[in-house]
């Protein structure tokens, strides 16, 4: 069944895990605040992925564990840092703006129906069939798609603009000639707002880690090639922030830059492919909405020019199915950055091999993820509808990432069921991030619970006082089966296991 963008949106408002920035001021367009579920679920992808590459990195094609460290650099850096990266120069999108309505839009996602005539609709290329047509018609033109050739904006001749009528007018030549925006938040550090006081909030993560190449090298024990690894927030001014938490101008990456000798790139592109891949699939997006794509020849980074080029991770979203949309990229960086920051600070950023004295410039392999983007995939892929019970969705999370392992729920509010309930809550929170819940019938209950996408359901009633063992309920099969008190936490250290073993779940 198709899932649709609405209902996944109200869900995760009703029940705290997102919610529209400045939301009582009407929000404000690309910013999201994550609630008291959202939070949680963001932070066990986090911390997944901390674990992942940092504390327990994987066994290597040599059969030993790579090395990987940390790092937390700051948003704000010495502006001179976005020029040798490029990102003052050319980290922009075209942009044309329209005249009448003064409405902004991207030029490469515009598309224009071609035709004999003198007026050429655009339209978003995202527009389905359906709305194009609508549109022909509302504007009397030949409402049959097939009569016209589809082209893309910045691939027409700027001399055929006045043919063009935007996606929001009748009339047509109000479209100006694209321009480059760039997409880098900016800002002034101190109290003088010139131009030498001018700093940028980070589009990307990645900077930093560059940044403290050489301070991670001089004061830790990592030899080449190794990993320094960061989460963190990164602002892009995105001309059309859409489909939720997608493409937001403030969010959360996970990346790690891998260094390494220049002849190594391919067997490290190869591996990280491998290990990023499996990484996904262990947190839950096990089924054919993960898959991989090679970028093509016209979709080069800046960086990446002369490099072995990016494969994505991509996911399939409801908003892009039956496409895909970006998850994680998985860079060659070659060694521009550093070259770059080399050039451009003056400082010597070689690395030399203290065993064979070989000075060389490192190549960067980079993994690059989205951790809001991450956990938006993990909601649509939990999501699941089920008429027959009664809260007629649940969310299917892998229990290692469900905002709550568990909820405690004695039958009754009788002390005799919520001594001995309260008991096992406080035993368990010491380890699993779990709820109590007495208010409300048992039915009531479990549906909120499977709404939020708690994995197991401990019920204490009279048999408990009887024989010391609790109900578990499975969220998923809403089968249940009884097992002892005391061996509740074992079971839910026993589910969470998959995960932090990097294995697909059973
Ligand atoms: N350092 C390389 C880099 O930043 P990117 O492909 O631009 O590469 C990496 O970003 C990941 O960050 C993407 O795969 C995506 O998951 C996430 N991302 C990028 N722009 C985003 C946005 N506007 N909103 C949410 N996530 C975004």
């Amino acid at each position: 069944m198709d899932l649709d963008m609405k209902d996944v949106v109200a869900l995760c408002k009703r029940r705290g895990f997102i919610f529209p920035a400045s939301d009582i001021y009407g929000g404000i367009n690309g910013f999201w605040d994550y609630g008291p579920l959202g939070v949680e679920l963001k932070n066990n992808l986090r911390d997944l992925w901390w674990k992942a590459m940092v504390v327990t990195p994987p066994i290597g094609p040599d059969g030993t564990p790579v090395q990987i460290v940390g790092l937390d650099s700051s948003i704000i850096q010495n502006p001179k840092a976005w020029v040798a990266s490029g990102h003052v120069g050319g980290f922009s999108d075209p942009m044309v703006d329209c005249r009448e309505t003064k409405k902004r839009y991207r030029a490469d996602h515009l598309m224009i129906l071609k035709s004999e005539g003198d007026k050429w609709p655009s339209f978003h290329e995202e527009s389905e069939d359906e709305e194009i047509e609508k549109r022909l018609k509302k504007l009397n033109l030949d409402t049959n798609v097939s009569n016209y050739e589809r082209v893309n904006l910045t691939d027409l001749d700027a001399s055929f603009y006045e043919k063009i009528i935007a996606p929001d007018t009748k009339v047509a030549g109000t479209l100006t000639e694209p321009k480059e925006f760039n997409l880098m938040f900016e800002s002034h550090a101190g109290p003088i707002q010139s131009d030498e006081n001018k700093v940028y909030l980070r589009p990307e993560t990645a900077q930093g880690i560059f940044l403290n190449f050489k301070n991670v090298l001089d004061s830790s024990r990592v030899r080449m090639p190794f990993g320094i690894a960061q989460i963190g927030k990164a602002f892009r001014n995105e001309v059309n922030p859409r489909n939720f938490i997608f493409r937001s101008r403030e969010f959360e990456q996970m990346e790690m830059e891998w260094f390494c000798h220049p002849d190594e790139v391919e067997k490290w592109r190869d591996f990280w492919f491998e290990e990023r891949t499996k990484f996904w699939r262990a947190v839950g997006l096990a089924s054919d909405n993960l898959q991989i794509r090679k970028h093509g020849d016209d979709e080069l980074s800046h960086y990446a020019k002369e490099g072995l080029g990016t494969s994505d991770i991509e996911y399939k979203f409801p908003f892009t199915a039956p496409d895909f949309g970006e998850l994680e990229g998985i860079a060659h960086r070659c060694d521009f950055d550093l070259t770059a920051h080399q050039e451009h600070s003056g400082q010597k950023l070689e690395y030399m091999d203290p065993v064979t004295q070989d000075k060389y410039m490192p190549h960067v392999i980079e993994p690059a993820a989205g951790l809001t983007r991450g956990a938006l995939a993990l909601i649509c892929e939990a999501y699941t509808v089920d008429e027959s019970r009664p809260s007629g969705v649940y969310l299917n999370f892998h229990p290692a990432l469900a905002p709550k392992k568990a909820a405690i729920l004695p039958l009754s509010a009788k002390e005799e069921h919520v001594g001995p309930a309260t008991k096992l809550y406080l035993a368990l929170r010491e380890e699993f991030a779990v709820d109590l819940d007495i208010k409300q019938n048992i039915g009531k209950r479990y549906a909120r619970q499977d709404e939020i996408g708690t994995p197991y359901c401990f019920t204490i009633d009279n048999d408990t006082l009887e024989d010391g063992t609790v109900t578990v309920r499975d969220r998923n099969t809403m089968a249940q089966e009884r097992i002892s008190m005391d061996k509740v936490a074992d079971y839910l250290r026993e589910k969470m296991k998959p995960v932090s073993a990097m294995k697909v779940a059973a």
